[in-house]
C-alpha cells in the first residue's frame, strides 16, 4: 500500500538552499550528472534528500570531503544524511550520480525523444536526476554546465559561456527543482525579438527539427502576442534576456512552463493548413500563452506544497481563457470553455474521483493534474472576479504580485490578497477550493400577474463526494437577466448572491410575465434545474442577449429531445422548429450557429439520464443521436445545403475566428447533410479541400457512414511520414466509427507496425479514441473494456502517469446496468491484480473500483 501525504503534515525544510550547480556529461546509457547545493541550516535535523530508483550514486562530499559511509543512508527514495556530519556553518554538499535517459520510457526527468535529450521534472521528476529536495519551497538560483556534441545545448535562463561541445546557463531566478529544464539536440530555431515595456530586448527562439522548421512559425506568433498581453493586461514583463520554447514528440502532458526554457509536446507547436485543424491552431496558441503566462503566475510565485497547485493552474488557466477571449471572439470562448467543464470536471466531480480544487490528501501527486485542479480552479477565479468587480480584481492581482514575488504560496495567501485588497470576506467563498462536488441549484418561479412581480427561489445542494458527507452551502454568483415575451431585455445583468441553502430575490413593475435568463454567462459551475416549457427556451434562443444563456437554451432543448429519444420516445420537433430562426438568419455569428448545432454529446446525455435517476443506455443514446441530427437534416435539408454552400472560405487559409468560425459551420452542415446525401459532399470536400480542418471534417463523416477506405489510404500514403497526421489517422477510425465496429477497427489499428503504443500521443489517439466512443466502449459484451485494460496493463510498467491518466475513462463505470457494472468491475479488477502495477496506476484503479461498493 503507497503511502498517503496530507496536506496538515507540511513542514518547512531545514536548510536554506542559496544556489545549485550543475553539470551534465550526457550520453545515452550513461549520463553523468555532478551537482553542488550550497547550504545553510536553518532548522534542526537530518539532511534528507529526494532520488529515483535509477541513480547510480559514484560520490557524495560535504566540503570537498567524502563522507563517512556510516552517516549516509539510502532506502525508500530517501538519502539520509545524519545531523552529525554536518557542519553548523554554510556548507557543499556534492554529488555524482550515473543515470540512463535512453531507457526512460516513463518520459519523466532526463530522457530521450527521437534523438533529442530533454527533461520534464513537475511535479517529482528532478529526483530522477539527482539527489535533491525535490519540493516546490526550496528555490535556488541554478548554473548549469552541459557537456554533449549535438548542436544545441539549452537550459533555464541566460547563456553565459559556451564553446565546441558544451554550454554554460544561469538562471538569476530562484526558482525550485520542478522547473529546471535541459534540452540536447541536433535543432533548429524560428526566432525573433521582443522588446519588454521598460526596454529589456529578448531573443526568442522556437526549436524544431530541422525538417520542421516551416511549421514552427504560428508558435513564435503566437509567444509574441501573449507576451504583450500579459504587459497590457497584467502589468507582467518577461525578465531574462532569452525565451526558448522546444517542441518534443514525447511528452506526457501538453507541455511545461520550465523558466526561460518551455518544452512542449510537437503537437502544441507544429502547424501549417494542410497538417493542423482550426482547433489545433486555437490550442497551440492557447498554451503557448499558458505556458509564457505562468513565468509570473507559477515560477516568480509558485506553490508551496502540491496541494496548492491550483494557486498556479487554476489562475493560469484563467488568464489564458481571458487571452483567447481578447484575441478571438468572447462568447464563442466562453461557451467552449463551458462545454468542456461540464464534459471533463463535471464528470470528476459526479463519480469516484471527486476532489476539491485544492486536495487534502494523495498518494501520487501526478494522479491530481486534473480537470478539477485546472477548470474548476478557473472558474472559482472567474466566481471571484465577478463579486469582488474588475477593479478589485485587478486590485488583488497587483497586491499577490507586489506581496508574494520570489515566494511559494498557499490558497490562503491567495485569498488574503483579496480580502486585503477589496475587504471582502471570503471565509465562505474558501468552501469551493476545499469542497469537492458540483451543486445543484434549483429555482422556482412565481409570477403574480396582479402585482407585476416576479419571484426567483433558489435552493442550492450538493451531493456528497468521497470522503466529505456533507456539504454546507456556498456562495453561488447567480447571474440573471429577464426577457419579455416580444423578446426584449426588461432587465439587464444583475448578480444575485445567494449565500444561503434556500433564498429567493423578488422582482417588481413587471409588465408581463417575463423568461428568465439564468446563470449568464455560466456565473458559477453548478448544475440547474428548473421547471420551463419550450416556447420560453426558444424565445431564449432567439432573443437572449448574454450568448451563453443563449446558446444554454438550445443545448437544452437539444438535451430534452434526446432524452426523450434515449428513453423509447419519437423526436420531439421543438429543438428543430427552435433551429429553424437561427438557421435563416443570415446575420447570425457562423461560430454560434455551429455551436448551437453540435448535439449534446452521448456522454452528457448519459449524465443527465444518470441525473434523473435513471439507468442510462449508451447504444439507445448514440441512436438517439443520430435519429435526432436525421431529423434535423430532414426539416432543413435546403438552408443547411445553401449554409454548406456558403460558408466556403474564399482566399488564403487563416486560423482566425472568422475563418474557423466559418469552417466550423460548414462541418456541422456537412455532417447533418450527410443523412440525406449518402456523403456525396464528404467525398468531394475530402478530395477538393486545401486545409486540414475540412478534410478531418470530411474524413470523419466518411468514417461514420463505413466509407471512408479510399480516403484512410490516400491520409496515410500523403502523411505516412508525419506523425502527428498520423496520429489524427489512428484516432478518427475509432471516434467517428459506428459503435458496432469500433473495437474491431481499435483491434486491427493496435496490431500495426505503425502503432507507435510507447508514444503518448499515439497511445492516446487509440485507446482515449475508443473510450470516447461510448457506445463503443460500453459495448454489452465488455470487449470495448477489455482492450482498453489490456492496453493499460501493457503500457503501465513502461509509463505509468500516462496508463493512470487514461484509466479515469472507467470514471464512470458504476452508471451503466448490472451487466456492464460487472464487466467493467471485471476489467478494473485485472488491472488492480497485476503484480508491481504502479503507484500511479494502483491509486487511480483503486479509488475508481471503490466506488461500486
Ligand atoms: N505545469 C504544466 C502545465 O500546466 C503541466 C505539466 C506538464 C505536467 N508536464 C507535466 C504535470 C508532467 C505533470 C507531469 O502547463
Ligand atoms: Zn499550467
Amino acid at each position: 500500500m503507497a503511502e498517503t501525504r496530507y496536506l496538515t503534515d507540511y513542514t518547512p525544510w531545514p536548510f536554506a538552499l542559496t544556489a545549485t550547480r550543475l553539470a551534465f556529461r550526457l550520453d545515452p546509457a550513461a549520463t553523468v550528472v555532478r551537482s553542488e547545493l550550497h547550504l545553510t541550516r536553518t532548522a534542526p535535523g537530518a539532511l534528507v534528500l529526494d532520488g529515483g530508483a535509477g541513480l547510480v550514486t559514484r560520490a557524495l562530499a560535504i566540503d570537498g570531503a567524502a563522507i563517512d559511509p556510516a552517516h549516509v543512508a539510502i532506502a525508500g527514495g530517501r538519502l539520509t544524511i545524519d545531523a552529525a556530519a554536518l557542519p553548523d556553518a554554510p556548507f557543499v554538499f556534492a554529488a555524482e550520480v550515473e543515470i540512463a535517459p535512453a531507457a526512460n520510457t516513463a518520459l519523466e526527468g532526463l530522457y530521450l525523444s527521437g534523438g533529442i535529450y530533454c527533461t520534464q521534472c513537475e511535479a517529482e521528476g528532478f529526483r530522477h536526476i539527482t539527489w535533491y529536495p525535490d519540493r516546490p519551497d526550496v528555490m535556488a538560483t541554478f548554473r548549469v554546465r552541459v557537456d554533449c556534441d549535438l548542436p544545441v545545448l539549452l537550459s533555464n535562463g541566460n547563456p553565459v559561456a559556451s564553446g565546441p561541445g558544451w554550454a554554460e546557463w544561469d538562471d538569476p531566478w530562484p526558482k525550485p527543482a520542478y522547473l529546471f529544464a535541459l534540452v540536447a539536440g541536433d535543432l533548429a530555431a524560428v526566432s525573433d525579438r521582443f522588446v519588454t515595456r521598460s526596454g529589456r530586448d529578448v531573443a526568442l527562439n522556437v526549436w524544431v527539427r530541422p525538417a520542421d522548421l516551416d511549421r514552427a512559425g504560428f508558435a513564435l506568433e503566437a509567444l509574441k502576442n501573449s507576451m504583450r498581453w500579459d504587459e497590457d493586461v497584467y502589468g507582467r514583463e518577461y525578465d531574462l534576456d532569452v525565451f526558448n520554447i522546444v517542441a518534443v514528440d514525447d511528452f506526457n502532458m501538453g507541455a511545461m512552463e520550465n523558466k526561460g526554457l518551455n518544452i512542449f509536446n510537437s503537437r502544441l507547436v507544429l502547424a501549417s493548413p494542410e497538417t493542423a485543424t482550426d482547433t489545433d491552431y486555437e490550442r497551440i496558441e492557447a498554451v503557448i500563452a499558458h505556458e509564457y503566462f505562468h513565468n509570473w503566475t507559477g515560477n516568480r510565485i509558485t506553490c508551496r506544497d502540491w496541494f496548492q497547485l491550483c494557486l498556479k493552474e487554476g489562475l493560469t488557466v484563467f488568464r489564458d481563457q481571458q487571452f483567447t477571449s481578447d484575441m478571438r471572439s468572447a462568447a464563442v470562448k466562453r461557451i467552449e470553455d463551458v462545454v468542456t467543464l461540464r464534459a471533463r470536471q463535471f464528470r470528476e466531480d459526479a463519480g469516484p474521483l471527486a476532489h476539491p480544487p485544492r486536495p487534502d490528501h494523495y498518494q501520487e501527486i501526478n494522479n491530481f493534474y486534473t480537470a478539477t485542479v485546472y477548470e474548476k480552479g478557473a472558474e472559482v477565479i472567474g466566481m471571484l472576479r465577478r463579486l469582488v468587480g474588475d477593479d478589485g480584481y485587478r486590485a488583488a492581482l497587483d497586491l499577490y504580485f507586489d506581496r508574494h514575488d520570489g515566494q511559494a504560496c498557499t490558497i490562503e495567501d491567495w485569498l488574503a490578497v483579496f480580502q486585503d485588497a477589496t475587504g471582502r470576506d471570503l471565509g465562505q467563498f474558501k468552501r469551493w477550493y476545499t469542497d469537492a462536488g458540483t451543486p445543484r441549484l434549483r429555482l422556482a418561479e412565481d409570477w403574480d400577474a396582479d402585482a407585476g412581480r416576479l419571484t426567483l427561489r433558489f435552493a442550492q445542494s450538493t451531493a456528497p463526494t468521497p470522503g466529505q458527507p456533507d456539504k454546507p452551502p456556498r456562495v453561488i454568483p447567480i447571474a440573471v437577466g429577464l426577457i419579455s415575451q416580444n423578446g426584449d431585455e426588461v432587465l439587464p445583468t444583475q448578480v444575485l448572491e445567494m449565500t444561503g441553502a434556500e433564498q429567493e430575490w423578488r422582482f417588481d413593475g413587471l409588465g408581463g410575465r417575463p423568461v428568465v435568463s439564468l446563470l449568464r454567462g455560466f456565473s458559477a459551475p453548478v448544475t440547474v434545474e428548473r421547471r420551463i416549457g419550450r416556447a420560453d427556451r426558444a424565445l431564449l434562443l432567439a432573443h437572449d442577449t448574454d450568448p451563453y444563456a443563449r446558446w444554454q437554451a438550445g443545448h437544452d432543448l437539444a438535451m430534452e429531445a434526446l432524452v426523450a429519444m434515449a428513453q423509447g420516445g419519437e423526436p420531439d420537433p421543438a429543438f428543430s422548429q427552435a433551429l429553424g430562426g437561427l438557421l435563416h438568419d443570415a446575420g447570425a455569428d457562423p461560430a454560434f450557429v455551429a455551436l448551437v448545432l453540435r448535439l449534446p454529446s452521448e456522454d452528457e446525455v448519459a449524465a443527465e439520464i444518470v441525473a434523473r435517476g435513471a439507468v442510462p443506455d449508451p447504444n439507445a443514446i448514440h441512436r438517439a443521436r443520430e435519429a435526432l441530427g436525421a431529423d434535423i437534416a430532414a426539416q432543413h435539408a435546403d438552408v443547411l445545403g445553401r449554409i454548406y454552400d456558403r460558408m466556403n472560405v474564399a482566399g488564403p487559409y487563416a486560423p482566425d475566428a472568422a475563418q474557423s468560425g466559418a469552417r466550423s459551420l460548414r462541418l456541422a452542415a456537412l455532417s447533418l447533410l450527410s443523412r440525406l446525401d449518402g456523403g456525396d459532399r464528404a467525398r468531394a470536400l475530402w478530395d477538393g479541400a486545401g486545409n486540414m480542418t475540412e478534410r478531418l471534417g470530411a474524413l470523419a463523416v466518411l468514417v461514420r457512414l463505413g466509407l471512408a477506405d479510399a480516403a484512410l489510404d490516400d491520409m496515410r500514403a500523403q502523411f505516412a511520414g508525419n506523425r502527428l497526421v498520423m496520429d489524427k489517422w489512428f484516432g478518427v477510425q475509432v471516434t467517428a466509427a459506428p459503435p458496432e465496429t469500433a473495437v474491431a477497427t481499435a483491434r486491427r489499428l493496435a496490431a500495426r507496425d505503425d502503432f507507435d503504443w510507447q508514444n503518448p500521443n499515439r497511445f492516446r489517439a487509440l485507446v482515449a479514441g475508443l473510450a470516447a466512443n461510448p457506445a463503443a466502449f460500453h459495448a454489452a459484451d465488455g470487449s470495448g473494456y477489455d482492450f482498453v485494460a489490456d492496453w493499460l496493463i501493457r503500457l503501465d510498467p513502461v509509463n505509468p502517469q500516462i496508463a493512470a491518466r487514461l484509466s479515469t475513462v472507467f470514471e464512470t463505470w458504476t452508471r451503466h446496468d448490472a451487466a456492464r457494472r460487472g464487466r467493467a468491475r471485471a476489467a478494473l479488477s485485472r488491472i488492480a491484480a497485476v503484480a508491481g502495477l504502479s503507484r500511479n496506476t494502483s491509486e487511480m484503479v483503486s479509488r475508481i473500483l471503490a466506488a461500486g461498493g
